[in-house]
């Protein structure tokens, strides 16, 4: 904790400092000496072009990457890079790409994420000793509680496969929800979504940072990013260019020039804008 310089003495003690933060891949750098601190009851939002750095950072975050260089403390304390061990201490995440148990149902799924809070072990788990029956009992309230957060409770005995899409995604959040986290990470939340499932992530995002664990979330959606978040940073070719609020980054000539310099290869949504797009060249010639 020596870099304190940048916080405002009025802010509560970060949840996240991320110091120097460098990832190398043989010759390219795909993160390079990053810093960003979240804080208590703050949603963050990262944004950038495709291929940034910010799943990468996201990587190096939770434990799933060792970074090159730099250091990551959850509440003031170095965290080890070992995914269990980044969760145990606070900090849930979920993928770009859904990560769900498909042949499991929706309320195992989140059993699954609940583990890392139990203290009954493996033999316990296996014999169901009245201890272990005892952790589960409150294991399953705890994770239908989250099922009702997240509301996906009528659906608690459906497998996971058979969800659509952005209910999957819900269930996402709501297995990371389990491990109680202070710090949640979402990558991509609203990727694919229409915009009724986007407006309903958005509330459950409010909804979890109002119940006291701070959000930093990785989105192409604009709109959905500048609604949402309290502090907004854009990475571009691994580095951090701007930081500051939806207003200040909005409006930074900087970021409208990296935006518009790279197009978002695979943004979701571009093929259906290109087939409409396509659909009314067309139209337009019949018309004439
Ligand atoms: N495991 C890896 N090995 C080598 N290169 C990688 C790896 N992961 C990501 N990269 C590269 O790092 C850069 C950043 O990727 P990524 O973090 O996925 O970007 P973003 O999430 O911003 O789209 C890209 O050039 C990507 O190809
Ligand atoms: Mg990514």
């Amino acid at each position: 904790m020596t870099d304190m310089t940048t916080t405002t003495v009025a802010q509560a003690a970060p949840v996240l400092t991320a110091t120097g933060v460098t990832m190398r891949f043989g010759g390219l750098t795909a993160v390079r000496s990053v810093d960003l601190d979240v804080h208590p009851g703050e949603i963050v939002g990262l944004i950038g072009p495709n291929g940034a750095g910010k799943t990468t950072f996201f990587n190096c975050l939770t434990g799933l990457y060792v970074p090159t260089e730099g250091r990551v403390a959850y509440r003031g304390t170095v965290l080890p890079p070992k995914p269990h061990l980044v969760t145990q201490a606070g900090i849930a995440r979920t993928f770009q790409n859904i990560r769900l148990f498909a042949n499991m149902t929706v309320l195992e799924n989140v059993l699954v994420g609940r583990h890392t809070r139990t203290k009954e072990g493996l033999w316990s788990a296996l014999l169901r000793g009245p201890g272990f029956k005892r952790a589960e009992a409150a294991s399953k309230a705890r994770a239908m509680e989250l099922l009702e957060f997240t509301g996906l409770a009528a659906k608690a005995d459906h497998l996971s496969r058979n969800l659509p899409y952005g209910e999957q995604r819900k269930l996402e959040i709501a297995r990371a929800l389990a491990s109680d986290p202070g710090l949640l990470l979402l990558d991509e939340p609203t990727a694919g979504m229409n915009p009724q499932e986007t407006r309903a992530t958005e509330e459950l995002v409010f909804a979890i940072r109002d119940t006291g664990t701070a959000v930093l979330v990785i989105e192409h959606d604009m709109r959905f990013i500048f609604n949402l978040c309290d502090r907004v940073a854009v990475l571009v070719q691994g580095e951090k260019l701007v930081e500051g609020s939806s207003d200040v980054v909005q409006s930074d000539e900087r970021v409208i020039a990296a935006y518009l310099g790279t197009p978002f290869e695979g943004e979701p949504g571009a093929e259906e804008a290109a087939a409409v797009e396509a659909a009314e060249a067309r139209t337009e010639e019949d018309g004439q």
